[in-house]
């Protein structure tokens, strides 16, 4: 049974005829025993209502509240403080998406780092993991990240590891292994089934079977063979399948290996 570990139920171009045929196609597969649940993942505050109100409808669905860096500029104290306030509910898992993206710069730099330091304290303060997204940025994200105890002997007490995630991790494997020794966990989605991308496949390969996890990041980087087509959880399997080759496993051994990565960051089942 797999877990995709960052997913987006709350995507505005879905719906919401579509978002629940999605949601009835999904809770098919976890009654059928092909999926064991999915994080939906807030990309700003509405995103987040929405993922924790997910969260609230269907058993098997998690959420993260957060604002993603492209976003950083709907930000303001208030939206902060309610990000803080859903994050307190039972299933709310994770700040998170939070970092910093500069290939699409679609928030100012400096408004982007503002909000990725403040959420990280709030989850200090939350004592919560964070969910990274970090794009042409990855020495920056790594500085922030350390200035802003993110590695603190304090989270790894908390989780029993840094309670950091790196999401579709796009660094190279040597960047990985330094993330990894600070108590990191790597997600790796779609983009490892494609062709011609070498540099996940090394990351995947660095990094022990033990810190992976699995995500679709859902409607987007649909894997091979669906390449072109609108992205689901249920795609995570040829991700998975891609894995497990990397790293000579069964199939079934990584879909069990990502599903308890992915239970033990997020702190799920405790
Ligand atoms: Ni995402």
């Amino acid at each position: 049974m797999l877990f995709d570990s960052h997913t987006h139920f709350n995507n505005e171009d879905l719906t919401s005829l579509e978002r629940q045929a999605l949601f009835n196609t999904v809770d098919k597969a976890v009654q059928d025993g092909r999926l064991s649940g999915a994080v939906d993942i807030g990309f700003d505050l509405p995103s987040s209502e929405m993922a924790a109100e997910h969260a609230r409808a269907w058993t098997w669905c998690y959420a993260a509240v957060g604002c993603h860096p492209h976003d950083a500029k709907t930000m303001d104290e208030e939206k902060l403080a309610r990000i803080g306030e859903l994050s307190k509910e039972e299933k709310v898992v994770a700040i998170g998406e939070i970092g910093l993206d500069f290939h699409y710069d679609l928030s100012d730099r400096d408004v982007q780092r503002y909000w990725f330091r403040r959420q990280i304290r709030l989850a200090n303060e939350l004592k919560m993991p964070i969910t990274i997204h970090a794009r042409e940025a990855d020495q920056e994200v790594m500085d922030i990240l350390k200035e802003e105890g993110a590695f603190s002997e304090d989270r790894k007490k908390w989780f029993g590891h840094a309670g950091v995630l790196l999401h579709c991790f796009s660094g190279s494997a040597e960047l990985g292994m330094q993330y990894v020794k600070l108590g990191a966990y790597i997600s790796v989605a779609g983009p490892v089934t494609y062709k011609n991308n070498k540099k996940t496949v090394a990351v995947a390969a660095a990094v022990p079977a033990d810190r992976l996890l699995v995500e679709t990041d859902a409607p987007y980087l649909t894997p091979v063979p669906f390449r072109g087509k609108r992205n689901t959880p249920l795609f995570v399997e040829y991700t998975a399948r891609r894995l497990a080759e990397i790293k000579e496993m069964t199939f079934e051994e990584m879909a069990v290996i990502t599903r308890e990565n992915a239970m033990r960051f997020y702190g799920i089942g405790k």
